[in-house]
């Protein structure tokens, strides 16, 4: 395992059969997301500039079902990185993907690493 993928790791990888090359790191805003597709999922991928970290996880919000999480508006509660939905601003951890309103259901996050200028997305399938 690379240092780079240390370093970015952000969930558990022992499963993952596929990296999906997303994007270039130069297409994604600093302290902020996109919506990348893989297969028939919306993915948000952020760029926590601010954290040094990458996280990625559904766009879909689970709230109102409206696929808005990629325009969230990331920040941390304590050392928990979390986006606020564009909406009604229910919050999401972006590492276990709990709703930290308490108040609507969790959200699936995905391993997300950096290598070479890119960045990829891991899925189990
Ligand atoms: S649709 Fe996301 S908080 Fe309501």
């Amino acid at each position: 395992m690379s240092t780079k993928l240390e370093k970015y790791k952000t969930a558990d990888t022992s499963k993952i059969t596929t990296w999906f090359k997303a994007a270039p790191v130069s297409a994604l805003p600093e302290n902020g997301g996109a919506c990348i597709k893989y297969k028939d999922l919306q993915i948000a991928i952020y760029n926590f500039s601010r954290r040094n970290e990458w996280y990625a996880c559904q766009n879909l919000c689970p709230h109102k079902m409206q696929m808005a999480l990629s325009r969230g508006m990331i920040g941390s509660q304590g050392d928990e990185p979390k986006v606020a939905c564009p909406f009604h601003k229910k919050t999401f951890s972006l590492k276990s993907g709990k709703n930290l309103n308490g108040d609507t259901c969790d959200i699936a996050t995905y391993p997300i690493k950096v290598e070479d200028g890119y960045v990829y997305v891991g899925f189990e399938n």
